[in-house]
């Protein structure tokens, strides 16, 4: 899987791969990443970026003339690209989004920074939208790593242990069950008795337990969904 970061600011976004999963996932030639700087298509002889909103409100905008050339330069190399644009007007990003986006070859992130980017540029290139929450970052860079990392988790032999994908949360509507290390006995805590015998059919229950108390206090939405995906099953 290719990843292209379309931003202003490479750097921020770098240094993400330069340890541990990420960078194992490069080595072993599983993702690969670049990076386009709108600044460098920029025509203006400030290679300015940015403007004022026309109709008024308060910050700068992106323009459209440096994207609109970065992006025709990406999908003159690549005309299958799929082009997500990262912004807080936008779907929540969600795990379904991430396994569907692990099946792609290539996936270019567009990070806007100020106040946003001009529309047209976002009708004109987008093919997906996505926000990863309720609140605003200071630009898109972030949100561009949240979800390619969260799609290269999904990318088969990332992960050490596959199995590790199927248990984990958002994978059913309950939230996981709260894990333990070793050991045993820290600080005179101890974990679920049930845990240590070594009955699995037991400890099962007892985790899918765990888990529905868990959503019902941080996610009872989710637990709603749990219990009617549950009785259709019956
Ligand atoms: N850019 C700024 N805030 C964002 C958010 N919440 N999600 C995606 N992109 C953003």
């Amino acid at each position: 899987m290719q990843f292209t970061f379309v931003t202003l600011f490479f750097n921020l976004v770098e240094g993400y791969f330069q340890d541990s999963i990420l960078k194992r996932a490069i080595d072993k030639n599983l993702i690969s990443i670049d990076s386009l700087d709108p600044r460098e298509f920029s025509t203006n002889k400030h290679h300015k970026v940015d403007d004022t909103a026309v109709g008024g409100g308060a910050g700068m905008v992106m323009n459209p003339q440096p994207l609109y050339d970065a992006l025709d330069s990406l999908k003159e190399k690549d005309e299958h690209v799929h082009i997500v644009f990262m912004t807080p007007v936008a779907k929540p990003f969600t795990q379904n989004d991430a396994k569907r986006l692990a099946k792609k070859e290539h996936i270019a992130f567009v990070s806007g920074r100020y106040e946003g980017i001009d529309e047209r540029v976002i009708e004109a290139y987008a093919d997906e939208v996505f926000s990863i929450g309720d609140y605003i970052l200071t630009g898109g860079e972030l949100a561009s790593l949240v979800v390619c990392d969260a799609v290269s988790r999904n990318i088969q032999g990332v992960l050490g242990n596959s199995d590790s994908l199927s248990v984990e949360s958002f994978e059913t509507p309950l939230l996981e069950a709260p894990a333990f290390s070793k050991p045993k006995n820290f600080r005179n805590i101890g974990v679920p008795s049930e845990y240590l015998k070594g009955n699995h059919s037991k400890i099962r229950s007892l985790k899918l337990e765990l888990s529905e108390c868990k959503t019902k206090y941080f996610r009872p939405e989710q637990l709603l969904k749990h219990r009617i995906r549950t009785s259709y099953e019956k």
